[in-house]
């Protein structure tokens, strides 16, 4: 595994390549001053770590409980090696909030209810493995933005390597999550399936509006005033539409095919 040269945390380049930024394309956000846009990308990859770090702590949750009650020794060691690389994520996204003079921000209100939510499903159900894809799959899949950024972009060397020690496990969360996903659908009577997709696709659209489209308050703290503006910017950006439907439709039909009734890629 690569390691992280924490001296090396810089603001002077990007965190996220200027073209996958939330206001990408958007012109009045490109006739910004350079340095309010790289402070946009520097939040918006704190947005995506502040993800992280509240879903891999509920899913290491949830795969202790499984792995302690698990009889299979193969299934347990699954477990517990997505337990071990979900913690180094975890403590390498704490490592650059605490260098970045970023905080840990407590999650938000809709966060915590919906964490209340899945905590009430059963820990192996179907709903519960494609609820724990999704929220493998999209932050992944938007990591690894970073990882693509163009050659005659200045990224920042240290969210790049945190990009490939995250990309390295995630694709294996992810096959895991899908084969745990496909199983479980397998066994849930077909009305079941269908009452639930409705739940599904609720939770679909409110993480894809939580992951892409970050909070006014960010955009604020990047010098971008009123922050309500931006947000609304963000979210009516033809551009930013386009890499929420690319990032998303790889999940949504794959859970077509074993069964969910969710819809294809929004078009909001
Ligand atoms: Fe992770
Ligand atoms: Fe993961």
């Amino acid at each position: 595994m690569p390691t992280i040269d924490w001296d090396a945390v810089d603001h002077a380049c990007w965190w996220v390549p200027p073209g996958a930024l939330s206001l990408a394309t958007v012109p009045a956000f490109e006739a910004q001053p350079l340095a309010v846009r790289r402070r946009v990308s520097h939040l918006e990859y704190l947005h995506l770590v502040e993800t992280g770090l509240v879903l891999e702590a509920f899913f290491v949750e949830r795969l202790a409980w499984l792995a302690g009650r698990t009889a299979n020794p193969q299934a347990r060691s699954a477990y517990l090696r997505e337990i071990r690389e979900e913690s180094g994520h975890s403590l390498m996204f704490v490592e650059l909030l605490r260098r970045s003079e970023g905080e840990v921000a407590r999650p938000r209100a809709g966060v915590r209810f919906v964490r209340a939510l899945a905590r009430r499903l059963a820990p192996d159900s179907a709903l519960f493995w494609a609820m724990t894809m999704i929220g493998e799959e999209l932050p992944a899949r938007l990591t690894c933005t970073v990882e693509a950024g163009p050659e005659e972009v200045t990224m920042s060397r240290v969210v790049v390597s945190m990009a490939r020690v995250h990309g390295a496990d995630e694709a294996g969360h992810a096959a895991f999550a899908r084969e745990r996903c496909a199983e479980a659908a397998a066994r849930l009577p077909a009305w079941r399936r269908t009452a639930q997709s409705a739940v599904l696709a609720a939770w679909l659209a409110a993480f894809e509006r939580y992951l892409f489209y970050p909070q006014p308050d960010l955009y604020a703290r990047a010098g971008l005033a009123p922050g309500a503006h931006w947000r609304a910017c963000a979210l009516a950006n033809p551009a930013r539409r386009a890499l929420a439907a690319r990032l998303i439709a790889p999940s949504v039909a794959f859970l077509r095919g074993i069964g969910w009734a969710l819809g294809g890629p929004r078009q909001k």
